[in-house]
């Protein structure tokens, strides 16, 4: 499996930014992790071009239909034409801001899928959830309702990304993170079977920085990032790319 270092710039970046990718290729010429950035849609063509071949991009959301009359929206055939490989879907931001739910998400991922796009599928408990003890319910319900049938390690990413932990500087404990990666790959396991969920890869999102990163890296099951924030600077997120280089197996 090769370790996932992936960026969200979410609704920042302009031409200029485009800087940055040029900084970071320079700092990982030859990456041992792949390493993924997702700017908005209106860079996504340069960045793609100014990134590749060593690092992929992604969109941030897409429709579930091919094309049709959606204005404002941007089908996943568009973000693979614009250079994409990837899209985020269901982000904690998404789901809230414009109320997608796990069947929403599911109908996204198929749309990517049909694409041939990765998705990158995010769950995540929100704070009084946590203090409800509700946190693993949360976050099965949420991937066995976001990830349609016929999941694979070549189409699935999936991100833990806890709400309250996402822009904050809040990170949960690493004992925390590790409850919810090992039983992610549990459940995904009874749904897929070990060989197919051994493979897919797990990322923790929420707060990641370059002084946090290695010891998350560390934790069981924790196969790479998401990052807001920090991916938005070359430096930050290369110290990042660097933890995740050097991390365990
Ligand atoms: P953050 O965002 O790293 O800024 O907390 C993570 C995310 O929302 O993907």
């Amino acid at each position: 499996m090769r370790k996932l270092a992936a960026g969200n710039w979410k609704m920042n970046g302009t031409g200029a930014d485009l800087a940055e990718i040029e900084a970071l290729k320079a700092a990982h010429p030859a990456p041992s992790a792949e390493i993924l950035i997702c700017p908005p849609a209106t860079l996504l063509a340069r960045l793609s071009e100014a990134a590749a071949p060593a690092i992929a991009s992604g969109g941030q959301d897409c429709h579930a239909a091919p094309s049709g009359a959606h204005t404002g929206d941007i089908s996943a055939d568009m973000l693979q034409d614009a250079g994409a490989s990837y899209v985020i879907l269901g982000h904690s931001e998404r789901r809230s801001d414009h109320n997608e739910a796990d069947a929403d998400v599911a109908a996204k991922t198929r749309a990517a899928w049909a694409a041939g796009l990765i998705a990158v599928v995010c769950v995540g408990e929100t704070e009084a959830q946590r203090d409800a003890g509700q946190t693993l319910g949360v976050i099965g319900a949420q991937l066995s309702g976001s990830v349609p049938g016929g999941a694979t390690p070549e189409n699935l990413v999936i991100a833990y990304e806890p709400v309250w932990a996402i822009g904050t500087g809040r990170v949960p404990s690493l004992d925390q993170i590790a409850e919810v990666h090992d039983f992610m790959r549990a459940e995904l396991a009874t749904r897929l079977g070990a060989d197919i969920a051994a493979g897919i890869r797990l990322l923790y999102g929420g707060s990641v920085k370059p002084d946090n990163a290695s010891e998350i890296f560390a934790v069981s099951n924790v196969d790479g990032a998401l990052v807001g924030g920090a991916s938005l600077k070359a430096a930050d997120f290369s110290a990042i790319i660097a933890a995740l280089e050097t991390a365990p197996a």
